[in-house]
């Protein structure tokens, strides 16, 4: 098969590289994707460097017997604890990580106050601290885990409204909101929370994420290896689960269409 033909994989712990998939297929109609939650073994946020590796590498391996011509890890855990050795391990195809969209935030940026949201253990690990240390002698950067918001995506109470607004409250209680200039989303899971946030929050605090930039670089890498889909072929979406509640996928395509 010409590579063209061939599949993307994307892959997170669960819902949340849902929010990257729609990015992508806005943006590439024509490709084909295939979607694997790991909703069985979410969340990673909390989970060991080997334990996140493991899982990454059956979820990889299952992609390798499907076809794809890449693969893109919709996922700032998974990135900051195994794309290393995924890269190693699997030269012969593209991976395309993510990380917590800082860069964005910060870059020229003076004496600004940037919150970042992320999981444990993107906030705790190496990747993310050398990023960091990069802005934060011009800026005051403030690290919030925020595992359950990974939690309230899949258990399906993103629309509770009550639940989702006590949560994020309960973050930002102790913080000044009228001094902070940007907030991060750096876990694909909260990409789904953006509208609470800009009720939540200072209309003037301005809230990125990395989707938009993750697609444009995997358009690139693409692009650069003539394996871009043309735009005569028609795109799918497939969508799988490690769990076997048919909720998952329900739930998926639920997201999917928000
Ligand atoms: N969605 C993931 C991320 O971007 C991980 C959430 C989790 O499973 O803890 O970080």
């Amino acid at each position: 098969m010409n590579n063209k033909d061939k599949a993307i994989g994307v892959f997170d712990s669960g819902l949340g590289g849902i929010s990257v998939l729609k990015e992508l297929a806005k943006s590439m109609p024509n490709e084909k994707f295939i979607y694997f939650g790991d909703s069985a073994n979410a969340p990673y946020g909390i989970k060991t460097k080997e334990e996140i590796t493991e899982r990454c590498i059956e979820i990889i391996e299952f992609f390798l017997k499907k076809g794809v011509k890449a693969v893109v890890i919709a996922c700032n855990t998974a990135t900051s604890a195994a794309a290393n050795v995924l890269r190693e391990k699997y030269n012969h195809i593209p991976i395309i990580g993510m990380e917590p969209a800082l860069k964005v935030a910060a870059e020229g940026q003076k004496d600004d106050t940037i919150v970042v949201m992320a999981t444990p253990l993107t906030l705790k690990e190496q990747k993310f601290n050398d990023l960091m240390s990069r802005y934060n002698d011009d800026n005051t950067i403030i690290k919030m885990p925020c595992p359950e918001l990974v939690n309230i995506v899949e258990n399906d109470l993103l629309d509770d409204e009550v639940v989702v607004e006590n949560q994020i409250k309960e973050y930002y209680k102790n913080l000044d909101i009228e001094a902070i200039d940007s907030v991060v989303l750096g876990c694909t899971h909260f990409v789904f929370y953006k509208e609470y946030m800009e009720k939540i929050l200072n209309n003037s605090i301005s809230i990125v994420d990395g989707n938009l930039g993750t697609t444009n670089h995997l358009k690139e890498v693409l692009k650069e290896r003539n394996e871009l889909q043309s735009e005569y072929k028609e795109g799918s979406i497939d969508i799988y689960n490690s769990s076997t509640d048919e909720r998952f996928i329900k739930l998926s395509n639920k997201l999917l269409n928000k």
